[in-house]
């Protein structure tokens, strides 16, 4: 059986662009191009690239992608959307947990809960995405720039009561959240388990740090949202920009 979040993108992969957070691409991609500000022709990782709705704009702009993803399902579409806009992407179907990066670049991005913060019901919250984090440090070159989105712990603690700890739909020790799924495959209809971590600001930067990352930024980072801004408490999403030290 292959991870839960993989069974899930597979199946939900033709419908992934009709979700309402997925509609910004284009002024999310105007923020990263300014805020990564790198010469043309630079290498990105796009890390949980999902169908390459960054990656694909990116290369537009005349930089060289890189989409991981551990869904086929995901970059298969990707990959029609770089053959209808006429781009070249390198698509990489792996675990971003247990990836060794192939080359070197010049700055990643890993957005929208792309692999950082997704776990499955036996990974250890902290250790799994400190592997990611430590693969996208090895991924890069010196200094380079990382912009990275993870849930908002704040939000999850403030949304969550007490009855959602007992029913076990929220863990007060990480901050993770349990889900059920519906997955559809040859394997029939199903619910999957699956869970979500939220990060407090400060404890992104820590594992950021952990990883070998300098944190410039934590911003708010819900999608529609991307700003230069403070965070808000009740926003579903942060962000940090950070560079490899
Ligand atoms: C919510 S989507 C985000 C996709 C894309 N970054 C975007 O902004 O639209 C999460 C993506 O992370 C991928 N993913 C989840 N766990 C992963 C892992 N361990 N390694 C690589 N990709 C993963 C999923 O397959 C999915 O495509």
């Amino acid at each position: 059986m292959g991870n839960v979040w993989q069974d899930f993108f597979d199946y939900h992969a033709p419908r992934y662009l009709e979700n309402s957070f997925t509609k910004d691409t284009l002024a999310e991609v105007d923020f990263l191009v300014e805020e990564l500000n790198l010469p043309p022709g630079s290498s990105i990782l796009d890390v949980g690239c999902g169908t390459g709705r960054h990656a694909v704009e990116l290369a537009r702009h005349g930089y060289r992608l890189t989409g991981i993803d551990i869904s086929d399902g995901m970059l298969e579409q990707g990959a029609h959307a770089a053959g209808d806009a006429g781009v070249e992407v390198e698509w990489v179907q792996a675990d971003a947990a247990r990836y060794t990066p192939a080359s070197t670049y010049d700055a990643a991005i890993c957005v929208c809960e792309g692999a950082v913060s997704l776990l499955s019901m036996t990974d250890d919250p902290l250790s799994h995405d400190l592997a990611i984090l430590r693969m996208v440090h090895a991924a890069l070159g010196m200094a380079a720039p990382f912009v990275l989105t993870v849930p908002n712990g704040l939000q999850k603690i403030r949304h969550f009561s007490q009855d959602d700890v007992e029913f076990g739909r929220f863990d007060p020790l990480t901050l993770v959240e349990t889900y059920t799924m519906t997955v559809e495959d040859p394997r029939g209809h199903r619910e999957v388990h699956a869970r979500e971590k939220g990060y407090l600001p400060s404890e992104l930067r820590l594992l950021l740090e952990a990883a070998g990352f300098e944190v410039r930024h934590l911003w708010g980072g819900t999608a529609g949202r991307w700003g230069r801004r403070p965070i808000e408490l009740d926003e579903i999403e942060i962000m940090a920009v950070a560079l490899r030290a």
